[in-house]
């Protein structure tokens, strides 16, 4: 019998709970023995039963509707580097782990490939170093990765959406309708920071759906004279047609276009200083991502978890890893590798100041 280890990496995302339901329920539904790694990469350098556990059907039963991730995470170090990714494949290879499903971020992912990628190179080291036997290095020549999305940032090319971003913003639109009244009561501004990493997601969709008066997202940088003059202009018109309330929504990522941070307090002090407003700074932080899912991540990771057991029970060795995306409302699979090189190149983009081509590679996602 096969045996397929899930582990859940990097920021906690609502709707890991569910993914890791499907797949543990999965694996079992189809024959497989399912195994559970503990916090993260950190599970797999520390090993043992306790960091890699095997499940049973019932170990999971209502994970769909539980927020964070009951089997921990963690941004793991040791992981990073080569003696910390011996120790991991010795533990799995002890643990009889055939497969492993990583739910996490662009990183966490990064990782898993590289972990697939130096895969004969790790067992031949514990075969020589005699840390397995003959017999243990034949049978786990190959070790199937597959990726599951999970992050709030749904900042991952060639996926719509990541586990957890709908959450994430559903919670964000009701603590901005919650400020929303306190504003109107006093006729203040606020300035809204929300998460997301180096990606405006969260914040333009958030701002879309409060109808927030500015956003300011690290995709579309502009200098600090032309974002502050438009600012300045939307929202003195927004006052003079009657408007009580003023919302900024500020991505933590936000930038200029010289690539210097803008943030809440340099937003505070223009609305401040050059239009007398009485301003607050609500910074949103870990709420955005705490809480149980929405329905629609509880479903996205169910059909996801599903289809990440379908991948690695198909992938041989001359496969690609996968990783599980949802494009168009279908499940689907993509090269691993490639999604992350052009998450990555879209960062690169942005570094180098070339943000017409960072839109177009967000374009062609
Ligand atoms: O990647 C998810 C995320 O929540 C980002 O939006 C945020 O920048 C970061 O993680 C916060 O990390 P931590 O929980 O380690 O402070």
């Amino acid at each position: 019998r096969k045996a397929i280890a899930v582990m859940t990496s990097g920021g906690d995302a609502p709707g890991m709970n569910a993914n890791v339901r499907a797949i543990v329920r999965t694996a079992i539904f189809k024959g497989c023995r399912a195994f559970v790694v503990m916090e993260g990469y950190s599970g797999l350098v520390h090993g043992g039963p306790e960091y890699i556990k095997e499940v049973n059907w019932e170990d999971v039963r209502g994970w769909s509707s539980e927020g964070g991730t009951n089997i921990g995470t963690a941004r793991c170090m040791e992981f990073k580097e080569r003696k910390g990714r011996l120790l991991g494949a010795q533990h799995l290879i002890e643990a009889g782990v055939d497969a492993l499903i990583v739910c996490g971020g662009d990183g966490s992912l990064t990782g898993a490939d590289l972990f697939r990628s130096e895969w004969p190179s790790l067992i031949d080291e514990l075969l020589k170093t005699n840390r397995i036997t003959e017999e243990q290095h034949t049978r786990y020549k190959h070790l199937n990765i597959c990726g599951t999305v999970g992050s709030i940032d749904n900042d991952m090319s060639t996926t719509d959406a990541t586990i957890g971003a709908y959450s994430a913003l559903d919670r964000i639109c009701k603590a901005i309708d919650y400020v929303e009244a306190t504003a109107n009561s006093h006729s203040r501004a606020f300035v809204v920071e929300v998460m997301g990493r180096n990606c405006g997601w969260l914040a333009l969709l958030a701002g879309i759906a409060t109808s927030a008066d500015y956003i300011l997202i690290p995709e579309k940088p502009a200098s600090s004279r032309e974002w502050q003059d438009q600012m300045c202009d939307i929202v003195s018109k927004h006052r003079k047609r009657g408007k009580r309330t003023t919302i900024v929504i500020i991505a933590e990522g936000a930038i200029a276009n010289d690539l210097t941070p803008i943030s809440s307090a340099d937003v505070h002090k223009v609305l401040v200083d050059r239009l007398g407003l009485d301003t607050r700074i609500t910074t949103l932080g870990h709420v955005q991502r705490g809480g149980t899912a929405v329905a629609y991540d509880r479903i996205l990771a169910t059909l996801q978890g599903v289809e990440a057991v379908n991948a690695v029970l198909d992938t041989t060795p001359d496969t690609p890893s996968p990783l599980i995306a949802i494009n168009e409302n279908k499940i689907t699979r993509k090269p691993l590798v490639e999604s992350v090189k052009l998450t990555k190149s879209v960062a690169d983009a942005i570094k180098a100041k070339d943000f017409k081509k960072a839109m177009a590679l967000r374009d062609t996602e």
